[in-house]
Order: structure tokens, then C-alpha cells, then sequence
């Protein structure tokens, strides 16, 4: 009933085995659903080559066992697994992995799981530009090994800064003659099928569309829940925006939100350095584009199926990915990703559509191997939009069906560190978030879509009930949290709106102080370019420091002669900085993982040679020690 739709999928109870069919798991932990793409096409790739050998069944963890005892109980009986995980933010598992990781790795050293049965392969998804590169695929590898698991192939580390794609195709062609050994009759000498590029198979959803008039199916939200455990990415709660502002000064060329949603009486709530993800829907010019392109209008009513029809390619065996019957416009705005660049897979299915055979030969080319560079250049750093590569390629005619079962991804939502404490702000959250704007190399417009959406947002405090603008949302829980007790010592750094956190952080340290606590020292380092034009919540902030609750160091990147950011404040005051975490401090880093949050951490480094005056080496055991600690924790994008 609500924005998203959750494959409800099957968990397989102990069925009685046909002993002579294997059955392997493909196990899935996806954020944004590549993970999962990859897993399905194993799988459906794997159907002509073991059809009537071994069955691949695709698995969301969360869907694999209720609790821990489960997990142990059916992963013993398991023979054959394969995981293609992702790593997401500092080295952390994706939402639907982490129950699953809580237990199988964080909870390693208590299991003896004997998995002496099971043979085991693992792709992990990540990117080389982040320090935890591949993090959980490394985890899950090396401790399944560990729990006495027979690895089949080395584990495959997909990099997504290059063709994460091509990455995943070559493991893949290591696999099948591995799975070929295991799986296939020693008897049949049948060579295995081709070995084929990575493709996905087309998933198309049946049509039905409908009359003008017909009447729409109605977005239903759960009753009101108790507790945030009621709500989450499949179940979020319907927020109204109660406030927006601008922060940056009008003298900025950029732009940065602050807004507010309004949760009272929702039970949704929240802690202190919690994530708010935030559903939005797409500009309506991309949206009209988009309909262009699919050749039809905007008012189409229709509604998707998965019964497949003579004919068609190949029925998407998931649920549609939302309810009808809707409106093409309402599908476009709130259901599909439109503007990242289309993978290769995509260029695939276009190529399936398209009439001129000019066009067929380069978006095959370009899906290949042989046209890596080709892809790299013309899709992934020219940041060409799906919009503008359907423009690039006019005789490509996709039915709806096609398009919203293989070629537009799931619009994901956006996740913003929450700036407000629900000791200050209980039935407020508040998003601090920058726009996301300028032009891409090929000179599109580039606006961020949830970006774009709170700038615009229409907040309660201005406009009437039905013209205010709303989002679904929900909470996800963070371990970004300030220590137990108060006298604890804390040194933040947060750039930009890396800074939303510790808004958060100072609000709670001066509700405590105001009911009665001490404080131990605090210490911000906050960064923007100038003073006059995007130093955020300098007045807040301004006040924290009067009142005691923190120190303040400002960087301005973009003031003086020469460019001065949070680490070379950092690096003059070592002394102070390494004090405090030194004597039981935590240290808190919030903000862009490529750049600056790896040069923060190299200053660490830095500080604590110099500070503890010992060699390289020792001083990167002691910034481990304080990461295994838990008293340098990042939440880093
Ligand atoms: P710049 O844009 O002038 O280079 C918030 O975005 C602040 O972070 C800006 O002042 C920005 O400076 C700065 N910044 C950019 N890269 C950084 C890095 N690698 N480390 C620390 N701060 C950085």
C-alpha cells in the first residue's frame, strides 16, 4: 500500500530435497539494488546452464531466518552459497545484510558453525576511492572460511569507481567451470554454455492500460505506528515539511537547506546522529522528458503484472514495483531513477528495442567488454543520464513494461544525517542538506533530486495544509553517537554539511548541561569557504560556544592567501586535540569520504607521531585501536 513494495519472497522452509537436484543460495546485501541485479542474473544465467542439476535461489538475508538460531540452523545445511555484498558508508553492510553481519561477523569469535558442508563464493560491490574498500565481501570470505566453509573461487572485489560490471563478469567466468565441477553431472560431458558477456535478461511486466477517468489507486499509509520500529524503508511514515530556510547568504552561489519535518503524533522517533532517508519525486522536466521518450503521454493510466503474456520476453518474476492503477506522470515522479547513467546491462536491453541497426551495434558495443573504455568515456564520466542516453538513441521504442522492469531503476531515497536532537527538537527532524547543482561535462543541467525537492519544498509555516509539501520517510539507526557520559571528552570534525551531526551533538550536550550535567571539554572544527557566505548556523553556533558546550574553530578554505581546511586546524592545535582523545576522548569525523574525511584521517595520523613521538607504524596501531575502541567513528558519504 505504500511507496514501496517488498517482493514478498518466498523463504524456503526445510522442503523435502530431490537429493538430486542442488539447490545453490545467492545471497544478496544491496543498497541500491545492483547487489541484487547481480544476483539475479547469476541466477537466471545459471537456469540453461544446470536446468534439471541445481536450482539458484536468490535470497534477501533479512528473508533467510527470524533470528540467529535460524541463521545457524539453515546455513549448516546449506552445500552451495554464493553472497554478492555490498560495503556501504565507513565499511559498513547494507541495511538488509546487517542484521545477518551483526551475527555472522561482529559475533564471529562465539560461532562454531562446522560449515564443513558448504562451498562458497563471494563478489563483493564497493569503490576504491573509499578507505574500507570491499570491506564486508573481505569479512564474510575470510569468515566463512573460517567456519570451516570450502572456498571455490577467491573472492571478487567490484569496483564501482571503474566498471563494477566488468569486474563482476570476469568473476563470473571463473565461476561456472568451479559451479560446473560441482554441480554437473561428472557423466555429462555437455560443454557448458558460451561463456557470454554480462547481459540481463529482459524483465517485462504485462501492461493493462485504462480509460481516462478510471479511478487511481490511492497511496495508503499503515496505521500510525508506536516507536520507530514500526517504520522503515519498506513502511515509511508520511512527514509534512514544517520549515524550510536557506542557510547560505544571498551573496552565495550555492545553496543549502535547512528543513524541518514535522513527526508529532507519527511515533516515529529518533536519537541523536540517527540517518533520516527521505523519499522525494523527480522534477517534473525530467519527468515530461522521460514520458517523451517512451512516446507516451503523461495522463496514461496503467498498471503493471507479472503474469507473462504469449510472447514476451521474459515475465519479471517480482511483484510490479508499485501499485496501479496510476498515472504515468505519478510513476515517472515518484518510481524511477531518471538521471544517474544507465549500466551496462541497461544499454543491453535498449539495444533489444531499438529499430536501427546503427544503433543496436554501438549500445552492444558498448554493453561489451571490447567497449569498456568506450563506456567509461561516453556514460560514466560524461555522467550522461538515462534521459539523455534514451535522447541519444531515438529508434529505441521501450514498452512501459520494459521500461520499468529493466531499464529505469527504483528511485532510491536519500539519506541525510540528522541535524537536531530529540532532546531539543522531539517532534521535528532536521535535514541540513546542499544543493546539488551545476552543469554536468556534457553540459546538461545536473539537479539533484532530493536536493532539488527540499529547496523547493513547501513548508506548513507558509503555505495551507493541502498546498504543503510532504515525504515519506523513516529513521535508520547510527552508531555516530556521543559517548555514555557526559564528562567524556569530544573532538568533531565536520566541513560543510558535514556539520549537520554535531548541530545534533551540541543541542544534546546544552540540554544536558541545562538539566543539571557537566560537560567535558568539546572541541568543533567546522570549514566553509568564506565567512560572508556559507558559514551554516554561525549564530547557533556562536551560542554553543558562549554557553560553554564547545569550542569552535573555523576554516575558511576561500578567505586568505592560502586555502585552510579542518585538518591544518587540527594539525595547530596536536597538542590540545590529541590530549583529549588521548586521556578517553572520542573523535568524531563527518562529511566527504573520498576527499576530506581520507585527509582528516592522515592528519590523525600525522598528529599521533608526532604527538606520541613514535614511528609510522606505531602510530597507525594506535588510530586502529581507538577505531576498534569505538572512539573514532565516521559518518562519511
Ligand atoms: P574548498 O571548496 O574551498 O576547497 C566545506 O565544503 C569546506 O570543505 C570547504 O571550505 C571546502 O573547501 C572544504 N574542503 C574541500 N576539500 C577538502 C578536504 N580534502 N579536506 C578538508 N576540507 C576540504
Amino acid at each position: 500500500p505504500v511507496v514501496v513494495v517488498k517482493p514478498a519472497m518466498v523463504v524456503e522452509e526445510d522442503v523435502e530435497e530431490d537429493s538430486r537436484v542442488k539447490r545453490v543460495m545467492v545471497f544478496f546485501g544491496t543498497q541500491t539494488g545492483t547487489a541484487e541485479g547481480f544476483a539475479k542474473a547469476i541466477a537466471e544465467e545459471a537456469k540453461s546452464r544446470y536446468e534439471g542439476t541445481a536450482v539458484f535461489k536468490v535470497m534477501d538475508p533479512d528473508d533467510y531466518g527470524a533470528d540467529n538460531e535460524r541463521y545457524a540452523a539453515r546455513l549448516k545445511k546449506e552445500k552451495f552459497a554464493l553472497f554478492m555484498v555490498a560495503t556501504y558508508g565507513d565499511g559498513e553492510p547494507t541495511d538488509n545484510a546487517s542484521r545477518f553481519h551483526n551475527w555472522f561477523i561482529e559475533n564471529e569469535e562465539e560461532l562454531e558453525l562446522g560449515l564443513n558442508e558448504l562451498n562458497f563464493g563471494v563478489f563483493g560491490l564497493g569503490n576504491r576511492q573509499y578507505e574500507h574498500y570491499n570491506k564486508v565481501a573481505k569479512e564474510i570470505d575470510k569468515a566463512l572460511a573460517k567456519q570451516g566453509a570450502k572456498r571455490i573461487l577467491e573472492c571478487g572485489l567490484g569496483d564501482d569507481d571503474q566498471c563494477i560490471e566488468d569486474d563482476f563478469t570476469a568473476w563470473k567466468e571463473k565461476l561456472w567451470p568451479e559451479l560446473d565441477a560441482l554441480l554437473k553431472d561428472p557423466e555429462d560431458t555437455t560443454a557448458s554454455t558460451p561463456k557470454t558477456p554480462y547481459h540481463a535478461a529482459v524483465a517485462e511486466y504485462r501492461t493493462v492500460t485504462y480509460e481516462a477517468g478510471t479511478k487511481l489507486h490511492v497511496e495508503e499509509y499503515a496505521a500510525k505506528k508506536t516507536g520507530q520500529a514500526g517504520y522503515d524503508t519498506l513502511h515509511p511514515c508520511k512527514s509534512e515539511v514544517a520549515f524550510v530556510k536557506e542557510l547560505h547568504t544571498s551573496e552565495s552561489d550555492r545553496s543549502c537547506t535547512h528543513s524541518e519535518f514535522d513527526i508529532a503524533n507519527t511515533g516515529l522517533s529518533y536519537e541523536t546522529g540517527d540517518h533520516v532517508g527521505v523519499y522525494v519525486e523527480n522534477n517534473q522536466e525530467d519527468v515530461e522528458e522521460a514520458a517523451r521518450h517512451l512516446g507516451m503521454p503523461l495522463d496514461t493510466i496503467f498498471s503493471l503484472h507479472v503474469d507473462a503474456e504469449e510472447g514476451q520476453l521474459l515475465a519479471g518474476s517480482l511483484p510490479p514495483p508499485f501499485p496501479g492503477p496510476l498515472l504515468l506522470e505519478t510513476a515517472l515522479r515518484r518510481y524511477a531513477d531518471l538521471l544517474n547513467p544507465p549500466r551496462k546491462a541497461v544499454l543491453n536491453v535498449l539495444a533489444v528495442f531499438a529499430s536501427d541497426p546503427e544503433e543496436v551495434e554501438r549500445l552492444k558495443y558498448m554493453a561489451s567488454l571490447q567497449g569498456k573504455a568506450d563506456y567509461s568515456k561516453w556514460v560514466v564520466q560524461s555522467q550522461r543520464s538515462l534521459i539523455e542516453v534514451l535522447s541519444a538513441f531515438p529508434s529505441v521504442k521501450l514498452p512501459l513494461g520494459v521500461f520499468f522492469g529493466s531499464v529505469a531503476p527504483r528511485l532510491q531515497p536519500r539519506f541525510y544525517s540528522i541535524s537536531s536532537s530529540p532532546k531539543v527538537s522531539p517532534s521535528r527532524i532536521h535535514v541540513t542538506c546542499a544543493l546539488v547543482y551545476g552543469p554536468s561535462p556534457t553540459g546538461r543541467i545536473h539537479r539533484g533530486v532530493c536536493s532539488t525537492w527540499m529547496k523547493n519544498a513547501q513548508s506548513k509555516e507558509s503555505h495551507s495544509a493541502d498546498e504543503c509539501s510532504w515525504a515519506p520517510i523513516f529513521v535508520r539507526q547510527s552508531n555516530f553517537r556521543l559517548p555514555l557520559n557526559s564528562n567524556t571528552p569530544v573532538v568533531m570534525v565536520g566541513p560543510g554539511t558535514g556539520l549537520a551531526p554535531f548541530r545534533g551533538f551540541l543541542q544534546e550536550r546544552a540540554a544536558l548541561q541545562e538539566s543539571g550535567f557537566t560537560l567535558g571539554p568539546a572541541k568543533l572544527f567546522f570549514g566553509c569557504r568564506t565567512r560572508a557566505h556559507d558559514f551554516i548556523y554561525d549564530n547557533e553556533l556562536k551560542s554553543f560556544v558562549e554557553k560553554g558546550v564547545t569550542e569552535l574553530t573555523v576554516a575558511f578554505s576561500r578567505e586568505g592567501p592560502k586555502k585552510e581546511y579542518v585538518q591544518d586546524k587540527m594539525l595547530e592545535q596536536a597538542g590540545d586535540v590529541w590530549r583529549l582523545i588521548r586521556g578517553g576522548g572520542y573523535l568524531y569525523v563527518c562529511g566527504d569520504a573520498k576527499g576530506m574525511a581520507k585527509d582528516v584521517h592522515r592528519m590523525l595520523h600525522t598528529i599521533v607521531q608526532q604527538e606520541e613521538s613514535v614511528e609510522s607504524s606505531k602510530a597507525e596501531a594506535i588510530v586502529k585501536q581507538l577505531q576498534v575502541d569505538g572512539r573514532y567513528l565516521r559518518d562519511v558519504w
